[in-house]
């Protein structure tokens, strides 16, 4: 009697086991490669330079929005962004994306931003391609932490977390643009 229970323990175990992968075999191809693929996380460095007043040239982030009445520490100013990822905090380093969004500033008192932003990786030494976004609140001057919601091609349906973490304060070039280094982590499920 032992014996035959055990027996059919394991028989439907099997089966279960069998179903699963019978499930998970009728998902999308992309679905199905990304279940057995990990992606190891990713660091890449940014520079967030911010159009100086007048300036023309030599930025990649401008304010594209906000309220009619200028508020203190200005808030819910909207800026936009295009920015280059790097393999090191250099500029003649590799290129390995690029970053775009919007971050809207989204405390009265001035010390947080709201962020949506979309990653496009596709740099040559890069093993995994494609895009992913990120949404939520960062703490100017401070290591913040997102949301990572996947995407399209190698991060189809990848989630994870995206940690940034601003490199020093700012410098200004001779056209008033304020420019600021960041580090990005992304450590994926
Ligand atoms: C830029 O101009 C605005 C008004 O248009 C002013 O409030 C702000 O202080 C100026 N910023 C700099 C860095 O000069
Ligand atoms: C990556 O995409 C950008 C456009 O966003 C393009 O300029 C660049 O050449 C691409 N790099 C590679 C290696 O495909």
């Amino acid at each position: 009697m032992a014996i035959s229970s055990l027996t059919l323990f394991l028989n439907l175990a099997r089966f279960s086991l069998a179903l699963a992968i019978a499930t998970s075999l009728t998902g999308s191809a992309e679905a199905r490669k990304l279940h057995y693929t990990h992606i190891p996380s990713i660091q890449v460095f940014n520079l967030l330079s911010i159009q100086g007043n007048g300036s023309t040239t030599g930025f990649n982030a401008l304010r594209c929005g906000g309220p009619a009445q200028p508020q203190p520490f200005m808030f819910g100013t909207i800026f936009c962004f295009d920015m280059p990822l790097l393999k090191k905090k250099d500029l003649n380093s590799e290129l390995l994306g690029r970053v775009q969004g919007t971050f809207t500033i989204a405390q009265q008192t001035g010390g947080a931003v709201f962020v949506t932003e979309t990653f496009i990786l596709n740099g040559t030494s890069l093993r995994f391609k494609g895009t992913f976004s990120a949404v939520g609140l960062e703490n100017i001057g401070r290591v913040s932490r997102k949301p990572i919601t996947g995407g399209t091609d190698d991060f189809t349906l990848a989630t994870g977390v995206a940690v940034t973490t601003p490199l020093g304060g700012g410098t200004l070039d001779s056209h008033g643009n304020a420019f600021f280094w960041f580090k990005y982590k992304f450590n994926f499920e």
